[in-house]
């Protein structure tokens, strides 16, 4: 990601009415340490369900996809769930993609000395953006699987989950499919918990993106002066995070200065929550029908197995 386009990211969101920030600036390597600790929280359920999900379900997830499928994953495969779900496939090529190119290639090297006959192709990319099909030919008759685990789609909003599903659907063609991990719309306080833990790890997961505009574009933000804020937003179905402006002040960025009043916010994350049937209905929009759905009890945490229409 050139550094040029972080700066004119930061400078048009903080230039809107209501300041905002791309989430997707909060994996620096700092931001991606202190995402690892959120998944490890207590509080923070989607990791381990999503994992437990893809353990207890391995067999019926690998029967979904088909052994032997092309394996487009979403992120750049580092995580546990991906090598479970690696073993069970062998899928004959795995495209995993991700926009930070260190992260692939760390990811990529370690893939293959564990396993050494998988065929990884690499793609850097964003998938917020339209994204270049990655340019490896389609084996006749052989099944295209997108995976898209984390609940990442939850960062977008549901109209941006829409197109994206729409991409997907283009991308794995005629006979293709997707399993995704979706969070699932619950009671307030769990998510509130959830996302302001006791031990205010994802306090300084969301700082950091201010710290990483100073240490990257020179900015003068004191960390003193903004705390994190997050909170669910029911009428919207989704977590919002935020960044409180404890004073009024200025902050430069270059020849920028941004203006803060007391108890002025930047918006930083947005993540969506869908109950299944919303889900499968999203999807169907997209030339998806929902096929699969593996769930713990207590229903906090969907993985969809979606075909194409
Ligand atoms: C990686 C986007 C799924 O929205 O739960 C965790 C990021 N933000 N705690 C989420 C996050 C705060 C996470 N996603």
């Amino acid at each position: 990601m050139p550094a040029d386009s972080f700066r004119e990211d930061v400078i048009e969101g903080l230039s809107q009415p209501q300041k905002c920030l791309p989430p997707k600036y909060f994996y620096d390597a700092a931001g991606s340490r202190l995402f690892d600790r959120i998944c490890r929280l207590p509080e923070y359920y989607p990791t381990r369900a999503e994992l437990a999900l893809t353990r207890r379900h391995l067999a019926d997830i690998a029967r979904f996809a088909v052994r032997g499928c092309e394996l487009i994953e979403y992120g750049s495969g580092e995580s546990l769930k991906t090598r479970l779900l690696l073993k069970a496939l062998r899928p004959s090529v795995y495209v995993p993609v991700d926009i930070s190119s260190t992260a692939l290639a760390g990811a990529a090297r370690r893939l293959s000395a564990e396993f050494a006959w998988l065929h990884i192709f690499a793609v850097v990319g964003d998938f917020s953006q339209p994204l270049r099909l990655p340019v490896f030919r389609q084996r006749a008759g052989r099944r295209r699987v997108v995976y898209f685990p984390g609940s990442t789609i939850g960062n977008l909003a549901v109209q941006e989950a829409q197109a994206f599903l729409s991409m997907s659907r283009a991308q794995v063609g005629a006979g293709g499919a997707m399993l995704i991990g979706v969070d699932v719309k619950k009671d307030a306080n769990a998510l509130h918990a959830a996302y302001n833990d006791a031990r205010g790890v994802t306090a300084r997961f969301n700082l950091n993106l201010l710290a990483r505009i100073n240490r990257e574009l020179g900015a003068d933000f004191d960390l003193r002066r903004f705390r994190h804020y997050a909170f669910y937003n029911a009428p919207l179905g989704r977590v919002e995070m935020h960044l409180v402006s404890l004073a009024r002040q200025a902050v430069r960025i270059g020849r920028h200065r941004f203006e803060f009043e007391r108890g002025e916010t930047i918006h930083t994350e947005n993540s969506h929550k869908y109950a299944v049937d919303e889900f499968r209905a999203l999807a169907g929009e997209a030339g998806f029908r929902g096929v699969r759905l593996w769930q713990d009890r207590q229903g906090l945490f969907s993985l969809h197995g979606l075909a194409a229409e």
